[in-house]
């Protein structure tokens, strides 16, 4: 009873129903009282991450651009717009979709949960136009599929991307999903959300060095300003890992829960008498 008059108690009285609008701030608002504000470094690292997003795009842009011939579909320089919509899709794309949960902290958890499915799902869309464009310019060209060691880790962690966000919408979005089977999915998500985003990260890597080898075996070890070029677009990749990785991590940066949702699991908790998943409603 204590905690849970606590919980309703401490958050300036969001008990306001769903349908009223449940956003902390959107009732601070109400309240009068000055919006909630987001912790100290936590959007000076935003700020980075998307700077530096911003920058691994025009990077690869210029690559292609300026060293391959540019991108065009139905033309030899299809292949180019494999390496253009791996790193927009399967890296800035879905950087930001891990964002969310830091960055629209304050807002109700079904907005942050649909705009994370559908960034991911955005992200999905244009890695599969990437992966038609890799696959029907080897066609074009009588090249054999899925030989290289870059191939099969790309290849295995497009799937497996494919298929957390079938379970993610699953588990999360169907409203038949328990709170129980929620919460028992939810740290299998962040698990394996985290490993694809380094998966994802990696197979740009190895993609990266395999263009290279291709393009420019003979000269590359003569630090040609292609070969700069692309390695400045590995490095960008990995901080761009990097910075979106501490923000993850950060405890102090994660999202709190609302009022109302603390107060739903408590309910849950009390009407049960078993554990509820921490964190609020999933
Ligand atoms: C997560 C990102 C990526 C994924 C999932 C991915 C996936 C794939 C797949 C499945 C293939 C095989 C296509 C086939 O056999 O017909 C392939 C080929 C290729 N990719 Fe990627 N790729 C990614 C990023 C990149 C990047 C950033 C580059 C270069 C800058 C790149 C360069 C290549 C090259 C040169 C090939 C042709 C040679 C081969 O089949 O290995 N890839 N990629
Ligand atoms: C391939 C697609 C997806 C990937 C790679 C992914 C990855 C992740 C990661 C890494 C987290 C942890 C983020 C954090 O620490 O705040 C997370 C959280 C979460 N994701 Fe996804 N996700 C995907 C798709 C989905 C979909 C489609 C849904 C459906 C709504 C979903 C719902 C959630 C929820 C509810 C959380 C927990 C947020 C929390 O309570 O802290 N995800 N996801």
């Amino acid at each position: 009873m204590w905690p849970r008059l606590a919980a309703r108690g401490s958050l300036r009285g969001t008990m306001c129903s769903p349908q009223l609008g449940s956003s902390v701030g959107l009732q601070a608002a109400m309240d009068g009282a000055p919006p909630p504000t987001s912790p100290t470094g936590l959007s000076a690292y935003v700020a980075v991450s998307q700077l530096l997003g911003l920058t691994l795009l025009a990077t690869t842009g210029a690559w292609l651009g300026r060293y391959r011939g540019g991108v065009a579909w139905h033309s030899p320089l299809q292949f180019n717009a494999h390496p253009l919509c791996m790193v927009l899709g399967m890296v800035f794309l879905q950087g930001d979709a891990l964002l969310v949960y830091r960055v629209f902290r304050h807002e109700a958890k079904r907005s942050t949960k649909t705009l994370h499915a559908l960034l991911h799902g955005l992200a999905l869309v244009i890695a599969l136009v990437g992966i038609i464009a890799v696959f029907e310019s080897h066609r074009a060209k009588g090249i054999s599929d899925m030989y290289s060691l870059h191939s099969w880790c790309g290849m295995a962690t497009f799937v497996l991307y494919l298929l957390q966000w079938l379970l993610g919408c699953g588990f999360f979005l169907f409203p038949g999903a328990s709170f129980s089977l929620r919460g028992w999915y939810k740290p299998q998500h962040i698990f394996f959300g985290i490993t694809l985003f380094i998966l994802s990260i990696t197979s740009c890597l190895l993609g990266i060095t395999e263009m290279l080898l291709f393009k420019i075996s003979d000269s590359y070890s003569h630090f040609v300003p292609e070969g700069i070029l692309a390695n400045t677009l590995g490095v960008l990749l990995v901080a761009f890992g990097l910075v979106v990785g501490y923000v993850l991590t950060r405890e102090e940066w994660k999202r709190p829960p609302l009022a109302e949702e603390l107060a739903l699991s408590m309910d849950f908790k009390t009407l049960t008498e078993g554990e509820s998943p921490g964190g609020g409603s999933q």
